[in-house]
């Protein structure tokens, strides 16, 4: 039943005051708060500690947790998790893997790390004024900023450099200062915005004492890291001759495949219609991994976007090339994540998954991360020029299919072969067992 009413003090309720308050929006009531409760972990520590990484928490909203075995990336091979509920994405993502994996797997070419943040702020005064003052401004920030990084330095990271540059294109009087940073093995989201806001406190500071008697020449507009990481990418790549698309060619010869492959490449390298549904692909591997590691996904989206559009035009994110009979696929994304701190060490899936990863550093996790978007793509257009991709779709839609029907054994079997060829529907299972059953 919806409820047009608003409800004031939502977040002060109980738990479960909250959760029967839900509850009472849908149909059947005490169904849906038994099920919102079901789906809570039944361990007292663990459930709160997991209702506390959010707010307003009533239940936990699960997503399958699947493994891609046999990643093998610079000579290592990682049985992945990844958390996804889209079905065929493990499938697809572990055969390409495996693949791969007899090829030599995939190598990281490069990575980067530098992370960046900024401080915008207008400057009312006299603009030669900033330039002027800005050696001993640096000074003063970063100086500032040594109480808030003496770990990070400690941990191998800390400031790379700052900058002030004038950023007048956007509005008048506007200077951003550009903060980079290396944070070495954690994200860095909230070591970066401490920073910020600190560097946003100092900036008032020091024009109220240097050059502001009269108050407010400079006004700090926002202080924020950046989620377009360009200077935070991994690159992986994996060869191959031809001869070894044998295996997973189908019915072509291993000369056409390869042609089709270098095309379906170029396409989504031009055409910005298919380039996007081509990265989607990629990030179908990319969101998994980061979503089983308690990595932020969201951020990787924004920036893997972006970057996708760095000359103007929205292109692919990976790429294939030919030169005698040895192909490569290769693929460059920016990728900010942490092995600690954050999620990582809260969630306790995300744990694990480290765990089963051999606790990486986040440069490995970056690598591993890249080659299992770089397999999702290769495997997504392996089917595209090949044999499409609904018939692996519905392999796996008939077999939730049958999982919602409580089919099983020799039924399960009857329906798998009689559907091999036939087109997979909710309607057209239901006929098959009904025939089957009367
Ligand atoms: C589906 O989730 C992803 C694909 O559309 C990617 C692609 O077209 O390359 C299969």
């Amino acid at each position: 039943m919806i409820n047009n009413q608003i409800i004031h003090g939502f977040s002060k309720l109980s738990e479960e005051e909250k959760r029967n308050f839900i509850a009472a929006l849908c149909k059947e009531t005490s169904l849906a708060g038994e099920r919102f409760e079901r789906f809570l972990m039944e361990d007292e520590a663990e459930r709160s500690q997991f209702l506390d990484l959010s707010e307003n928490t009533i239940s936990s909203f699960h997503t399958p947790y699947g493994i891609a075995p046999n990643v093998m990336v610079d000579g290592k091979v990682y049985h992945v998790p990844m958390a996804i509920e889209e079905s065929s994405v493990v499938a697809a993502a572990s055969h390409s893997a495996r693949f791969w994996a007899g090829c030599g797997g995939f190598r990281v070419t490069g990575v980067s790390t530098i992370k960046l943040g900024h401080v915008y702020f207008t400057w009312l005064g006299d603009p030669e004024y900033i330039w002027e003052r800005w050696h001993l401004l640096k000074l003063f920030l970063l100086e500032r900023l040594k109480k808030l990084t003496s770990n990070m330095v400690r941990r191998g990271g800390g400031i790379l450099s700052l900058e002030l540059l004038d950023a007048a294109v956007t509005a008048d009087n506007l200077f951003k200062l550009e903060l980079k940073v290396e944070t070495i093995n954690s994200m860095g989201a909230n070591f970066i915005n401490t920073c910020l806001e600190d560097m946003a406190e100092a900036l008032d500071l020091f024009f109220a004492v240097d050059n502001d008697p009269e108050g407010k020449k400079c006004q700090v507009a926002m202080a924020i890291l950046s989620n377009y990481t360009p200077q935070c990418t991994v690159t992986v790549e994996a060869s191959c001759t031809i001869d070894h698309f044998r295996s997973i060619a189908e019915r072509l010869p291993v000369e056409v495949f390869a042609e089709k492959m270098l095309l379906a490449y170029r396409i989504a390298g031009n055409d910005p219609s298919r380039a996007v549904t081509h990265n989607k692909g990629i990030m179908n591997g990319v969101d998994a991994v980061l979503m089983a590691t308690g990595n932020d996904y969201r951020a990787a989206e924004a920036a893997a976007h972006a970057f996708a559009a760095r000359d103007g035009q929205y292109r692919a994110l990976s790429w294939s090339t030919m030169e005698g009979d040895e192909l490569t696929i290769g693929l460059t994304i920016p990728l900010a994540v942490g092995t600690v701190g954050g999620i990582t060490n809260l969630h306790p899936l995300a744990r694990l998954s480290l765990e089963v990863l051999g606790n990486p550093t986040a440069k490995e996790l970056m690598g591993i991360v890249a080659s299992v978007g770089l397999a999702s793509n290769f495997a997504a257009i392996r089917s595209l020029i090949t044999t499409g991709i609904q018939k692996g779709h519905m392999r796996l839609h008939l077999s939730n299919i049958l999982n919602m029907l409580n089919v099983d054994g020799v039924m399960r079997d009857e329906a798998e072969l009689w559907f091999a060829n036939r087109k997979v529907s909710f309607n057209a299972v239901k006929h098959f067992l009904h025939e089957r059953t009367v």
